[in-house]
């Protein structure tokens, strides 16, 4: 279900950017730009700046950003294509869905149409089994107790031992290639062009985004002689498949997360669905790797209450600590329930039912209550060495709470529990407090570089400060000046993959419509980040500073350029980039030994530095 860009474009048009966030909180104008407190993080002073001239805003605080559905999105905790809807109602725009239209023209949607023609084959070839086979597959089934209409629900295939069933089937009847199965990581491909399955003899679960599109797969073992690859395997990383990035079981869970106002956190597939079968429904699956950040946000959308599953010793809570930090961090509350030894939930609930189940559930307990608990329980708080090391580890996860009433709150609750004084819980969390801000601003201070970039090492190389410049140059330059930048501008100078895919953008703008229209590309970029980065830019700069007391970033002044020749910046920066060229190549050359080269060069940057344009 994807909208136009042309539709997108009409309702953005339709919806001013600051008319839609004026009526969710109260709008300041200030200069050109409008200013608010940021209501996506704990805002003092206000950090989200919105500029009506690109229809974007940007908080330097939190440093989320975007276009006005962003917003709407991220305000609303609504997916994005429920975000565009009730935009373009509130215009009277309707939108009609092509249906059943294959689009092919990019990668994306490639690799989505490879993934849907793959889970139907699966899910065909275990409905049409025969023999021998079927009547393994149902006696699997059986002994799993997952019934015929949660098969149909998850659409659970099976991939049979061939080497080359599906890979065949699709070179008999679609026109994709070998190469794009690889892509999608269906097939691997061997020295000398031979190539096979990359899931054979194994049980099929399709892994879909949260808007239903399948990503990727997991797949499980079903034959025990099948000894070389583990239990589960799952899609490699492709362009459509970020781990990192995806829950399995969100597409099915979301309505009810949000009913519940509450998530259930667990590893396998297994445990997922045989919940969901039993009538657990707002529940999803980490597929046994440790939660990201983007998982957290991405579920933080429905609901701010998570509930993990812990086996009741402390080596599950070091196994998890990364993961539990973040979910604390980012404020959510987290509960914890725990299974008998040997249990996991597709095991508990296909042996006690769905009542005992959700009786655990009552018997929730805060993580700090947990933790606590479990010292308690191994008999570790009676010799002062003990209390002090439990101490530490209590206020490792509560200097990561974001409320300071709920800080003091724990510290209260623990002291009085546990007999322990409050004034050692306090200074423990003040110690670490002053640790952990240095972490965070570390992790967050941006210099001249683009804040987002150290999020993002994976995508390559971090962003340039005169990549960053450039951007901006595109976005806030005179006419004149994006003029020369589109002409002189050369791809290769460019490093990091997002600036690369945002410059082209720009340059592919111009050269069609004869001018960038942000609120425009805004719509037609995929990437988060590239949005965020683009929004960042087209608020006019500003200088921040740390302010330690507050935990806050706080503006303490800003320039506005007047009289800036933009121009003369656009020239600088083209110089500037061939120089930075030359200087490589001429690092290159040293390795290589070849001087009279070098020479060359050198002369060749003499020349550009004297040059007037
Ligand atoms: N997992 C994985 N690779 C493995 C083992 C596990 O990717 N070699 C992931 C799978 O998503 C799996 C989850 O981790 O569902 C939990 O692993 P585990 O508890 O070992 O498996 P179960 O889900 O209990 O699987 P089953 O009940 O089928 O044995
Ligand atoms: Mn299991």
């Amino acid at each position: 279900m994807r909208i136009t860009t042309e539709k997108l474009n009409e309702i953005t048009k339709a919806n001013d950017i600051v008319d839609i966030i004026s009526q969710y909180i109260p709008v300041k104008k200030k200069g050109k730009t409008f200013v608010a407190l940021c209501p996506f993080h704990p805002d003092k002073n206000p950090s989200l700046y919105i500029s009506q001239e690109k229809q974007v805003f940007f908080c330097f605080g939190c440093k989320i950003g975007g276009n006005v559905f962003k917003f709407v999105q991220e305000y609303e905790k609504l997916s994005f294509n429920e975000a565009v809807f009730k935009l373009a109602e509130r215009v009277g725009i309707k939108i009609n869905f092509r249906k059943g239209e294959i689009d092919v023209s990019n990668e994306f949607s490639k690799l989505y149409e490879i993934n849907k023609i793959a889970a139907k084959y699966y899910y065909n070839n275990l409905l049409n089994s025969k023999g021998s086979e079927k009547d393994f597959l149902n006696e699997y089934f059986k002994v799993r107790k997952i019934k015929k209409n949660t098969i149909v629900k998850f659409g659970i295939g099976y991939a049979s031992r061939g080497w080359n069933n599906l890979s065949s089937y699709f070179l008999e009847n679609t026109d994709f290639t070998i190469e794009d199965l690889k892509l999608a990581g269906l097939v691997k491909v061997k020295e000398k062009g031979n190539f096979y399955d990359t899931f054979r003899g194994r049980l099929i679960f399709p892994i879909f985004n949260e808007y239903d599109k399948i990503v990727g797969f997991g797949a499980r073992k079903l034959f025990e002689d099948d000894e070389i690859e583990g239990k589960y395997i799952n899609t490699q990383e492709t362009r459509i498949y970020q781990k990192r990035q995806i829950l399995y079981g969100l597409n099915f869970a979301k309505d009810s997360i949000r009913a519940n106002d509450y998530v259930l956190i667990v590893e396998g597939y297994f445990d997922l669905i045989s919940l969901s079968q039993a009538g657990i429904t707002n529940v999803v699956a980490t597929s046994g790797t440790a939660l990201t950040i983007d998982q957290l946000k991405l579920l933080s959308r429905y609901t701010q209450n998570i509930i993990l599953t812990f086996d009741a010793d402390l080596a599950g809570i070091k196994a998890s600590k990364s993961g539990i930090q973040l979910i604390l961090e980012l404020g959510m509350n987290l509960n914890v329930i725990t299974l008998p030894e040997g249990q996991d939930p597709d095991s508990y609930i296909n042996i006690y039912g769905k009542e005992e189940f959700e009786n655990l559930i009552n018997k929730k307990v805060s993580f700090i209550d947990f933790v606590t608990n479990i010292y308690k329980k191994e008999n570790k708080l009676n010799t002062p060495e003990e209390k002090a090391e439990f101490i530490k580890e209590i206020i490792s996860f509560i200097v990561r709470i974001p409320d300071k009433i709920k800080r003091a709150f724990y510290i209260k609750e623990i002291s009085n529990k546990y007999g322990l004084y409050e004034s050692d819980l306090r200074d423990e969390l003040e110690q670490s407090t002053k640790t952990h801000r240095r972490e965070i601003s570390i992790k967050y201070s941006s210099s001249d570089n683009l804040s987002v970039s150290s999020k993002n090492t994976k995508k390559g190389s971090q962003i340039q400060k005169i990549e960053s410049d450039l951007i901006e140059l595109f976005i806030n330059g005179s006419p004149e000046a994006i003029e020369y930048l589109v002409y002189n501008v050369e791809l290769d100078f460019i490093e990091n993959e997002i600036v690369y895919n945002i410059i082209s953008k720009f340059l592919d703008e111009f050269i069609n419509e004869g001018n960038i229209d942000i609120a425009k590309i805004s719509n037609e970029l995929d990437d988060e980040i590239a949005k965020q980065i683009i929004s960042e830019k087209s608020i006019p700069r500003y200088f921040f500073s740390e302010n330690e007391e507050t935990d806050n970033h706080t503006l303490i002044y800003s320039v506005t350029k007047k009289n800036v020749d933009y121009l003369k910046a656009a020239k600088d920066i083209i110089k500037k980039f061939k120089i930075d060229r030359l200087r490589k190549e001429i690092e290159e050359l040293k390795k290589e030994g070849k001087y009279e080269k070098i020479r060359q060069k050198q002369i060749e940057i003499k020349e550009i530095q004297k040059s007037e344009d």
